[in-house]
């Protein structure tokens, strides 16, 4: 089995590596002297949470975090020892300092990658370090991931669906998991302790320092950051999801914790996860309406109201977004559970306003399922933007269930009756 050259790293990252490694010295140090960090967490006996909580991230590729994020890695520990998954680079002395408490990292012998991305592989390399024997578990496309990532000599065992790995007393079982979130995605799963390591599905970007559902104190929160972190991250794979769970009923996986690579771990809410997985897969979503809209005048906003009032008086719950004032995966995380999306635009430059032309490709990206909707917008001469974002739309696969409104300058008492009335037909539509 190939080695990593000693000094591969350090060589390729000087100056990161030297900084982390100074700061894991100081970190595992600390710690060993009581440090008030705390330690791994026990999922069951020889499993344990080895990961980092990352509290005041606020961005993450573009995906507002506002309670931060934990990066879970998990050491699995029998006859053999594995780690699954790493964290986010600046955060490999926190995860080393909490397996130098269970074990020496020079006496791993498996590093799995569930997934490539960086938030999960950064610390890798610096791992590799410490646990130069370790050879690396991943799927033919996380193999080539890593490669591109960082060396195309990693010592690697490939594995594919229903492949197992002994450990001694524990197995690890894998099952690929391709594009949920990336090609080389896979999960793995513990028969003997029925554990589900499912890397980024059922996670959450939520920082907390307990680990469990049955701790925290607010799981409609948790549930809040999964319903974000799915309308943001798998919604366009959600049509994959439903025969992934099949496949884990038809293997006969007995799952009685559910242990994801962001935010909580799932064991005694299980039933809502999965169900919430399931209905959002499909495109359950609620009698609800967003008014999604920019204004550059108040015209478009003023019209925005009066739809909103339509849709009130017609009984309909629904929300005024404007979307330079909401984040824009804040906003996504509405449209995951609303029935109806009706956007507004000025006119501007003979076509959409660039806020709302940003929420609209973003939106065409995540191919939101079952929608209906409508476009208005007020403008000066051309009015082009009612036409464009009704192609936006139906180029997204929304239905429009209107034609949509423009109104010229400013709307006056029989436009904004008009705009009344479409939110009432709007509601009548659903
Ligand atoms: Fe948490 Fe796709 O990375």
């Amino acid at each position: 089995m190939p080695q990593p050259p000693r000094n591969y790293f350090n060589e390729r990252y000087p100056y990161v590596f030297g900084r982390y490694a100074l700061k894991v010295e100081e970190t595992v140090q600390e710690s060993k002297r009581g440090c008030p960090m705390s330690g791994p967490v026990i999922l069951k006996d020889g499993v344990f949470w080895v990961g980092a909580i990352d509290w005041n991230v606020r961005e993450f590729h573009g995906y507002s975090t506002s309670r931060g994020t934990t990066y879970n890695a998990y050491l699995v520990k029998s006859d053999k020892v594995a780690l699954v998954d790493t964290v986010k680079a600046e955060f490999f002395p926190e995860m080393m300092a909490r397996i130098e408490s269970i074990v020496d990292p020079a006496t791993i012998d498996y590093l799995i990658v569930n997934h490539v991305e960086m938030d999960h592989s950064g610390a890798l390399p610096f791992f590799m370090e410490r646990a130069p024997q370790a050879q690396i578990v991943a799927t033919d496309n996380g193999i080539k991931g890593l490669a591109r990532h960082y060396r195309k000599d990693l010592p690697t065992i490939k594995v594919k669906t229903g492949d197992t790995l002994s450990l001694g007393a524990k197995t690890l079982q894998f099952l690929e998991a391709y594009m949920l979130h990336w090609p080389d995605s896979m999960l793995t799963y513990l028969p003997e302790d029925h554990v589900l390591l499912p890397n980024d599905g059922f996670g959450q970007h939520y920082a907390s320092y307990q680990r469990f559902d049955d701790e925290v104190a607010h799981l409609e929160m948790v549930m809040e950051e999964a319903t974000k972190y799915f309308a943001n991250i798998l919604m366009p794979l959600a049509p994959l999801i439903p025969p992934l769970l099949k496949k884990v009923e038809k293997m006969g996986l007995k799952i009685e914790m559910i242990a994801p690579s962001h935010g909580i771990i799932w064991r005694s809410h299980l039933d809502e996860i999965l169900q919430a997985y399931t209905d959002w897969s499909k495109g359950v979503a609620e009698d609800r309406a967003l008014i999604i809209y920019d204004s550059m005048w108040g015209s478009t906003e003023s019209m925005a109201r009066a739809i909103s009032h339509g849709m009130t008086k017609a009984g309909l719950e629904n929300k005024l977004i404007h979307v330079r004032k909401n984040h824009y995966s804040d906003i996504i995380k509405e449209v995951l559970t609303a029935k109806a999306l009706v956007i507004g635009s000025p006119t501007i430059n003979e076509g959409i306003f660039p806020s709302v032309a940003q929420i609209l490709a973003y939106l065409k990206g995540l191919r939101p399922m079952k929608k209906k909707g409508a476009v208005f917008g007020s403008y000066g001469w051309g009015g082009e933007a009612i036409k464009a974002m009704e192609e936006a739309m139906k180029g997204m696969g929304i239905e429009l269930v209107e034609t949509g409104l423009g109104v010229m300058y400013v709307p006056g008492e029989e436009d904004l009756a008009n705009c009344v009335q479409l939110g009432e037909r709007i509601a009548g539509s659903l």
